[in-house]
């Protein structure tokens, strides 16, 4: 089994990456950990199968075949226990845009979008880019995790969403939500009428193995709903899109796939190569990376629970370091820029006085970070 070194700092400058060449920093010299993707090579295998293609050297247009097909329906119920159809299946370029399609397909401008905040910005965002209404409700801790506020959860369904988008696990703040919590929103939503929609990215990124990910829709397959696949956020190909859409529901699926005519591209070779190539050979790499993700997990959360006036309660999964900030510490995403390190401001995802810090890079690059916020007086 190769033993891959995620230690290694990889240029990325001058490769058109929308972290490292991003204009905002001209020439000046930026350490950057704002979007999610990760500083790593990928695994040999997806290097394999881009290689295969560039040598053949025809770029036509592709099908998702069988195979790949297969393969996903395989990986749902092997990693998630859920037995899905194969008819079941959409697949799609991309979960954004995939999420934008159905909330305009099954909300209008009386019935809206729910979403818990802080959260994933496309969330908020969607429903303001199609002029439909936007119901929050937040997130809280509860026993040193980020959880919703059932109450406030079902005060927002009082306002009659058509559709709520669940992120689980959730970005930012990690949260792989559990059976009763599961439960807890499957029934809300029934008893409020709302469709569920769930981005399901993060799945392989549990930073504990032996911890499950519950896919919401296993439940509720007699009623509409939508849960969303990608191997691109886990095994950092996140620039080629891809993923699958599993709608159970017929009658949603038929409207759906209808919706997708004439705005969505075909998925290229490239993606359809690349996902097969993850779900068959991608475990080696996976299990490696995610020991090496956690490392850097308790490196963060040590070194933020040192800094007076700095907090974060510990993910369950993701890379995507939620720390929040005191007044002590005045415009701390400001100052961080100005120092050298580009990180998320927390109104993006609307949370205030809040940082989200992207962790999956070489252990150095971390420290690097570390260091850039101890320098900051306060
Ligand atoms: C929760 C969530 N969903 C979706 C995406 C992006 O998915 P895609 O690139 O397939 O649109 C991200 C990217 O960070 C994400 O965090």
């Amino acid at each position: 089994m190769k033993k891959y070194d995620f230690d290694r700092v990889i240029d990325r400058r001058n490769t058109s990456s929308y972290k490292w060449d991003n204009p905002m920093y001209a020439d000046k010299k930026m350490l950057p950990m704002p979007v999610a993707d990760m500083e790593f090579a990928v695994a040999d295998e997806i290097l394999e199968a881009l290689d295969k293609i560039t040598h053949h050297g025809v770029l036509g247009y592709s099908i998702v075949p069988d195979s790949l097909r297969l393969l996903a329906q395989k990986r749902i119920s092997e990693e998630y226990q859920w037995e899905t159809d194969l008819e079941w299946q959409v697949w799609l370029p991309g979960i954004v845009p995939g999420i934008t399609l159905a909330c305009d397909l099954f909300s209008n401008e009386d019935r809206g979008v729910l979403t818990a905040i802080p959260v994933y910005h496309p969330f908020h965002l969607i429903p303001t880019w199609l002029n439909r209404p936007l119901i929050t409700f937040p997130m809280v801790e509860k026993a040193g995790r980020w959880t919703y506020d059932f109450e406030a959860f079902e005060k927002a369904l009082q306002q009659k969403p058509a559709v709520f988008l669940f992120c689980n696990p959730h970005n930012p703040g990690g949260t792989v939500f559990n059976q009763a919590e599961i439960d807890q929103i499957v029934s809300l939503c029934q008893q409020y009428d709302c469709m569920i929609i769930s981005d399901e990215i993060h799945a392989d990124l549990r930073l504990y193995p032996q911890s499950n990910h519950i896919c919401i829709g296993r439940d509720i397959v007699e009623l509409p709903s939508i849960s969303f696949f990608a191997t691109s956020k886990a095994f950092n190909t996140a620039g080629l899109g891809g993923c699958v859409a599993i709608i159970p529901h017929q009658a949603t699926r038929e409207a759906f796939l209808k919706k997708t005519f004439g705005y969505m591209p075909m998925l290229s070779r490239h993606s359809i190569d690349v996902m097969s190539a993850t779900y068959q050979h991608g475990s080696n790499w996976l299990s490696q990376l995610i020991p090496y993700l956690k490392q850097n997990h308790d490196i963060l959360l040590d070194f933020v629970k040192q800094q007076p006036g700095l907090d974060m309660i510990p993910l369950e999964a993701t890379y995507l370091a939620w720390i929040s900030y005191d007044q002590t510490w005045g415009d701390l995403p400001n100052r961080l820029l100005e120092h050298g390190l580009h990180v998320l401001r927390g109104e993006q995802f609307k949370g205030k006085n809040f940082i989200r810090l992207n962790f999956a890079c070489p252990k150095s690059q971390l420290e690097e970070a570390c260091q850039i916020i101890a320098s900051l007086t306060h």
